[in-house]
């Protein structure tokens, strides 16, 4: 078998010398008069070992990690494109127990295969949805999805057939799909990773999301921070309308879909679906009233299919296999998988996909072996900054929206980022609410004046001005904001403050003169 080697492109690699590693194992090749072809696959995921470097074998594929530039030299006198012993070596990629223990279903290709290659893709069961859509009604593409139970994965966690169905049903010449891709929460990385490592299932998603409502024409939103994704989508776009997947007539099915990429500047807020209509108009990024929804009113005023990338990059799968097979993973009313985020003060970060129902004990513990800084956890914030912060009293709670939910919490995203026994949680407060202040888009009162007040508050108790009548005042805000927003922005701030306060209350109190800072800061 002709030696393969694989180095991750992937953001998250590069960011720690992926292509000084590729240019190091090229040239050693070269030296040495040795020949193997070099693959750019996305990353598997496994962060603290990127960049992660695997050979193909007779035996299957064999990793290597962390490589850096000055271990190449070494890794071919070992016999590494045999895949040889090495200090490096991590073993046969499969038998990692961190890629092991998961279900992969909506990143099953993603670090396998060659992001860019339609052949790779279609070996690895690609295009095989879109197949099945193109031969079957509108209205039964979205009954699969319907029963498949596939919820939002953007934060809402609202029923994607349901969404669907309801553009599906409205009057209008034009209809869009907008695939949201602004990932704009903390300790997240799953579309990125999606985009740089597996784009034609994010296309295929949305070319369905088409032939089941009659959009024509999708857009992906992502932001200006992702150059890497923005530049890996715009290259498979136009692979995907070479071969035919993307045009005038969708494989040859006489049905219409075209895509491109929109890029914002990175505010929060545009992450919010009608705020990120606003931007992809060309206007400031504001949030819209609902109603109307984006489904009957959206992209210029045409019904539009919003969803975030997971949720379009599980529908081929899901087309593929069949509802029941998609439902048959999870728990309760969350079905199907769940690409986890692992991030922040944690040993063993990356992308962890599983069925829902695992529980945050077996997330950081288990599978994220605890913290990096060895000390032990103090607090997780799940969903992003709106998420709220659990105590390690709560890890057993199971990752399903409504148990989070029941909790005072959300899902969101599913991005956790782990905090040690060093974090001060009326810090991390008041970082909610200068967050909020920052990103506010200004539309509703309670976001825009109460997030400045809020930040204001806690300076007061960190003076030790009254403290007990400022955390009662906090309390009251928190109901106002929460209650009286427009969107979630203004409206879930409350989660990690009230959770702060309500799990570590014995981190709110006054604290020495250096350590308080002035409330202006938030405004
Ligand atoms: C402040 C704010 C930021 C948001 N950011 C994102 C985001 O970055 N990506 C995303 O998919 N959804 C985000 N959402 C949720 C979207 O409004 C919307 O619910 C989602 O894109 C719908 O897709 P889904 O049903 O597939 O989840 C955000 C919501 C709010 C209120
Ligand atoms: S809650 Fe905040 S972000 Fe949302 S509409 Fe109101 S001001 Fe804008």
């Amino acid at each position: 078998m002709k030696p393969v080697i694989f180095i991750p492109c992937d953001a998250a690699a590069l960011a720690v010398g992926a292509d000084k590693v590729a240019s190091a194992i090229a040239e050693t090749l070269a030296a040495r008069g040795l020949y193997a072809e070099i693959v750019r696959n996305g990353s598997r995921g496994l962060h603290w070992l990127e960049p992660m470097v695997e050979v193909r074998t007779d035996h299957g594929r064999v990793a290597y990690g962390p490589v850096k530039p000055s271990d190449v030299e070494s890794l071919f006198d070992a016999g590494f494109l045999d895949g040889a012993e090495h200090p490096l070596s991590l073993g046969k990629t499969r038998d990692l127990p961190f890629l092991k223990k998961q279900t992969r279903l909506t990143f099953a290709r993603c670090g396998v295969t060659d992001p860019l290659s339609v052949s790779d893709y279609r070996r690895y069961k690609g295009l095989r949805g879109l197949e099945n859509a193109i031969a079957m009604q509108g209205a039964d593409i979205v009954q699969v999805v319907t029963d498949s139970g596939l919820r939002g994965r953007g934060g809402a966690g609202f029923p994607t057939g349901i969404k669907w169905d309801t553009v599906r049903k409205a009057a209008g010449a034009q209809k869009y799909v907008v695939c949201n891709a602004d990932e704009g929460d903390s300790g997240t990385f799953a579309d990125r990773m999606i985009m740089e490592g597996d784009p034609f299932v994010l296309i295929e998603g949305m070319a369905i999301a088409g032939l089941a409502t009659g959009a024509t024409k999708g857009y992906i939103y992502t932001r200006s921070e992702y150059p890497h994704a923005i530049a890996t989508m715009r290259k498979a776009i136009e692979v995907a309308r070479r071969e035919g997947i993307l045009g005038p007539s969708v494989l040859g099915s006489g049905h219409a879909f075209d895509m491109e990429m929109r890029v914002g500047a990175g505010a929060y807020v545009c992450g919010e679906e009608t705020s990120m209509l606003n931007s992809l108009e060309g206007k400031r990024g504001v949030v819209r009233a609902k109603p109307p929804v984006p489904a009957l009113e959206g992209l210029f005023g045409c019904p539009t299919v919003v969803n975030n990338v997971l949720s379009l990059a599980s529908i081929p799968l899901i087309l593929d296999r069949g509802a029941d097979y998609y439902r048959d993973f999870g728990i309760g009313k969350s079905r199907g998988t769940m690409p986890i985020q692992l991030a922040g003060n944690i040993k063993h970060g990356g992308l962890f996909e599983t069925s829902f129902g695992i529980t945050l004990n077996e997330l950081i513990y288990d599978i994220g072996g605890g913290t990096a800084s060895g000390r032990p956890v103090k607090a997780v914030q799940v969903g992003g900054p709106l998420g709220a912060y659990f105590p390690t009293s709560h890890f057993d709670i199971p990752f399903d929206y409504e148990a989070f939910t029941a909790n005072n919490g959300l899902i969101g995203h599913a991005g956790i980022v782990v905090f040690d026994d060093t974090a001060d949680m009326m810090k991390q407060a008041r970082f909610a609410f200068e967050f909020c202040a920052l990103e506010s888009c200004g539309k509703c009162t309670p976001c825009r004046i109460g997030a400045v007040r809020g930040a204001e508050v806690i300076d007061k108790i960190a003076r030790g001005a009254s403290v007990s009548e400022q955390t009662a005042l906090l309390d009251d805000l928190c109901n106002t904001m929460r209650l009286g927003s427009l969107c979630a922005l203004g409206g879930f701030t409350p989660y990690p403050v009230s959770s702060a306060l309500d799990h570590f209350p014995e981190d709110f109190g006054p604290r020495p003169q250096s350590q308080t800072q002035p409330a202006e800061a938030a405004e």
